[in-house]
């Protein structure tokens, strides 16, 4: 199959490959790890296929996708994602997502595979940008179970970590998206570096209101949860 009429869409290709290898050199995917979609303004979907390592894509080999997944347009034998259900219910959920990002970053995946939540209010620009973010229930890759166990989380965070899996952040555009995941991965060795020097300290809840009511002066967009914790059981 011979990429066309795509070739209107070559900014969107360019900046989801420059994404996918900025995710590779910074160590968050391994082998063909990870995945990134961005919507079209059709209602349509360009997204990295399965199988392909996030180093060596360039703009002809990302599939062009229905809202079903189905293949539209893409090189000869690509498939979608083996997670692209999950994006689609990011976009379904979501009318202000326009693009979805998926890695695995190695200090947030930690937290995620440690089932914790970063859940403290402890560094301002996070709280600001992002507020909490949960440990979603555990969904075995590729089926439903992962769509179904983040679409609740969604309606307040635009970053999550999966359990034992890795990380998902949604934007307005795809940059937005990207940042977030920066900003979780930032965060993730923070905290931990704050926890081997004795343990964050929280900042207070008045100054934790004034940071989220911020946000607007700031020009952040998306959700953001308030001050809400998700302690789980040990
Ligand atoms: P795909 O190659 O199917 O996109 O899957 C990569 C991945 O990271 C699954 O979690």
């Amino acid at each position: 199959m011979e990429c066309t009429k795509e070739l209107q869409y070559m900014d969107i290709r360019e900046q989801i490959c420059d994404v996918c290898h900025k995710m590779w050199q910074l160590g968050w995917v391994a082998a063909n790890d990870g995945n990134v979609s961005v919507k079209l303004e059709d209602g349509t979907f360009l997204a990295t296929p399965t199988g392909i390592s996030k180093s060596f894509i360039t703009p002809e080999k990302l599939v062009h996708i229905d809202a079903k997944g189905e293949i539209i347009d893409g090189p000869e034998g690509a498939r979608s994602s083996s997670e692209i259900k999950m994006h689609l219910r990011c976009y379904q959920e979501r009318e202000d997502v326009g693009a979805v990002v998926h890695a695995h970053p190695p200090t947030a995946t930690g937290y995620a595979v440690a089932n914790l939540d970063l859940d403290r209010y402890t560094m301002i620009e996070t709280i600001v940008a992002v507020g909490s973010i949960p440990v979603t229930p555990y969904g075995t890759p590729s089926t439903y179970e992962v769509p179904n166990a983040i679409a609740p989380y969604l309606q307040e965070h635009d970053v999550l970590l999966l359990a034992n899996h890795g990380a998902l952040t949604v934007g307005a555009d795809l940059i937005t998206a990207y940042y977030r995941m920066e900003t979780l991965e930032l965060y993730a060795k923070i905290s931990l570096t704050a926890h081997l020097l004795g343990g964050e300290k929280e900042i207070s809840r008045d100054n934790i209101d004034r940071l989220i009511g911020m946000r607007e002066s700031y020009g952040v967009t998306g959700k953001h949860p308030g001050f809400k914790r998700y302690r789980k059981e040990k």
